[in-house]
């Protein structure tokens, strides 16, 4: 007997980056800080007790609300806190999209999105992104007319990594009739110089939300640990009906907000990243593989073009293949205008340079 509803018996699940036992890996392949996480978090880590996780935490994380919303000039109802970004992406289909109605996104991006709308029974509409990797002039105009409800705009792009700037956000939110979510899962690693800052969007627009997660800029993947930054009406039905009684634990709010507190020690870690970052993109250019300008810990390298569109993805297949025998781990996707393509996580100088070494090798390799 099989017990599934149809919908869910027909989807497909999300595919992970691999998360391998052995910590001798070089391991590039799902963005992660290559550094650690602050001091001040790791000293409330150690400071935690057993006695600490006998009573229920907060049920709104008010605490950390309170600390980022001072972080980011906002009000505590303009904050809240969830298990991860993925439980964000989660509650706002299952609050602002029915079964049968519709979900927009740019394609491609985050392959998290279609399979939560498979979740919940609600169809996907997918604009292709134009050959820029940047979002089609009239995509709010196609949304409209998909009768969308809400949209997962990721910035910067993943998995490009490409920018786009906060005036064509605000122009979105104005077209746009349903709720407009941009993920933001990577914003911290946007060049300073750039000064990007899409929060004022949310005084401005009654249905835009930001995405911000401690996975990537914070060192925080295995805490499980996100925001979202809106209007107070947008977030009141996600807070006080969809969500999980206790969506956030104890611990996690605890370290949650020593991260923000200490935003100022993890910003180190966003600038070697942003200085690894155009190193790679150099010296893969270099190596000929065409990398796309990147304002996020990725970058995405397509192959050095081989003679048909077939051998280049067989190229990449075969790159990714041997740098997973020799230990490290890029991501590879299987999947339309992808093929020819690695995404590969900024790591330390040392777990960069040892990619690239292979890298030459092989490619060297192969032209004899
Ligand atoms: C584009 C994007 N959004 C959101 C997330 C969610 O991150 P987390 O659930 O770790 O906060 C990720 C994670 O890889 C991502 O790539």
């Amino acid at each position: 007997m099989n017990y599934e509803r149809p919908g869910i018996r027909r989807m497909e699940g999300y595919t992970f980056g691999e998360q391998p036992a052995q910590t001798q890996v070089i391991k590039l392949n799902t963005n992660e800080n290559p550094y650690p996480a602050t001091a001040a978090v790791a000293s409330v880590l150690s400071a935690l007790k057993v006695e600490d996780l006998r009573r229920y935490p907060q049920p709104y994380a008010n605490g950390f609300r309170d600390v980022a919303a001072q972080f980011h000039g906002v009000g505590r109802d303009n904050i809240m806190a969830t298990n991860g970004g993925d439980e964000l992406l989660r509650l706002a289909i299952t609050t602002f999209v029915d079964a049968g109605q519709i979900l927009g996104m740019a394609e491609p991006s985050y392959s998290l999105y279609p399979v939560l709308a498979a979740v919940q029974g609600c169809k996907v509409a997918r604009i292709p992104l134009k050959d820029d990797w940047s979002l089609p002039q009239d995509f709010a105009a196609r949304l409209n007319a998909e009768g969308a409800k809400l949209a997962f705009v990721v910035n910067p792009h993943a998995p490009s990594g490409k920018i786009m700037p906060v005036a064509q956000l605000r122009q979105l939110a104005a077209e746009f009739k349903g709720v407009l979510v941009i993920d933001e899962a990577y914003a911290d690693f946007v060049d300073s110089e750039l000064a990007y800052n899409a929060v004022p969007l949310i005084h401005e627009f009654d249905n835009v939300m930001l995405l911000r997660t401690l996975s990537k800029g914070y060192s925080l993947a295995g805490l499980r640990f996100a925001y979202a930054i809106a209007p107070a009406s947008l977030l009141e039905p996600m807070l006080y009906k969809t969500r999980d009684s206790y969506n956030t634990d104890f611990l996690s709010q605890q370290l949650a907000q020593a991260a923000i507190e200490s935003s100022d020690q993890a910003a180190s870690s966003w600038a070697l990243v942003r200085s690894e970052r155009v190193r790679l993109t150099q010296v893969l250019g270099e190596l000929g593989f065409a990398v796309v300008p990147s304002q996020s810990n990725f970058v995405l390298a397509s192959v050095p073009a081989q003679t048909t569109a077939a051998d280049n993805d067989q190229l990449a297949l075969s790159l990714y293949r041997q740098l997973k025998d020799d230990g490290i781990l890029v991501r590879y996707f299987d999947q339309a205008r992808l093929r020819d393509k690695l995404r590969i996580t900024v790591g330390t100088e040392a777990q960069n340079n040892r990619l690239l070494d292979c890298l030459a090798q092989y490619l060297q390799t192969q032209k004899r």
